[in-house]
């Protein structure tokens, strides 16, 4: 099973990819999480990401192309691959093309979950993370005691750039560079339309009946 899930910031991308992997056994692959862990280890690729990240604004195309190209190459992928945060422009969706060509594992669907701005930007000033992956809403999607996340008990924190300003940047962006992609996947004949609002479990089922078809 071969899947790119598209959307903007706080679509809830990583909320439905978690549940997605463990349901179909296939990994999760988040630029964005690649990224923060590589800032947090301090390595050469995170120094350069960060200042980035942090205005809300899209790495340069070439490093995430590497990325994902050396990820790709891992050998959990051979059952498919759920890309989360990637492809954000058009050379790095024609990059993925001939990458998967090369390893003879074509896309087969993209999600695009559809959620309008003023919820995107409620959900993201309202995160909170966990290193161990999980993220959870304060309002929408609490853990069961303040703070501190249900799977590993580990203390929660917020993402640098989820401050409004820089959410609105990262909206921006995503207008400007990303959304074109949704008529590139729809001349392709890949793209299905996802309607992201309402509640976890119910964009959870949508999807699911999509994927079904494609195990
Ligand atoms: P990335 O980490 O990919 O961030 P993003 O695209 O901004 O998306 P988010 O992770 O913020 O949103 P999500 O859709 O995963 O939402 P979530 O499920 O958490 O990228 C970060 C940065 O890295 C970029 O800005 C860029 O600098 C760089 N980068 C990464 N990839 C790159 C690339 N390919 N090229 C260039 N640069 C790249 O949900 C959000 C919140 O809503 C949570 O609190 C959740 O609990 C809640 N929620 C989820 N679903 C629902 C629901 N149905 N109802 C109510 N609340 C919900
Ligand atoms: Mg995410
Ligand atoms: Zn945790």
């Amino acid at each position: 099973m071969n899947v790119v899930l598209f959307g903007p910031p706080g679509a809830g991308k990583g909320t439905q990819a978690k549940e997605l992997a463990k349901h179909y056994q296939i990994p999760h692959i988040s630029t964005g999480d690649i990224l923060r862990a590589n800032v947090r280890d301090g390595t050469e690729l995170g120094k350069e990401a960060k200042g980035y990240m942090d205005k809300g604004e899209l790495v340069p195309d070439d490093v995430l192309i590497g990325i994902i190209k050396n990820r790709l190459a891992e050998s959990d992928c051979k059952p498919g691959y759920l890309l989360d945060g990637y492809p954000r422009t058009t050379p790095q969706a024609d990059a993925l093309s001939a990458i998967l060509e090369v390893i003879g594992m074509p896309l087969e669907v993209v999600l695009n979950i559809d959620v309008a701005d003023e919820e995107l930007v409620t959900r993201l000033c309202g995160r909170h993370m966990c290193t161990c992956g999980e993220s959870y809403h304060m309002k929408f999607n609490p853990p069961e005691k303040e703070n501190v996340c249900d799977a590993c008990g580990a203390e929660l924190y917020q993402r640098d750039d989820d401050k409004e300003d820089v959410i609105r940047q990262r909206l921006d962006s995503y207008k400007e560079k990303t959304q074109p992609l949704i008529n590139y996947y729809k001349e392709k004949g890949l793209l299905v339309d996802i309607d992201g609002t309402g509640a976890i479990d119910r964009v959870f089922s949508d999807i699911c009946n999509i994927l079904d078809q494609y195990k």
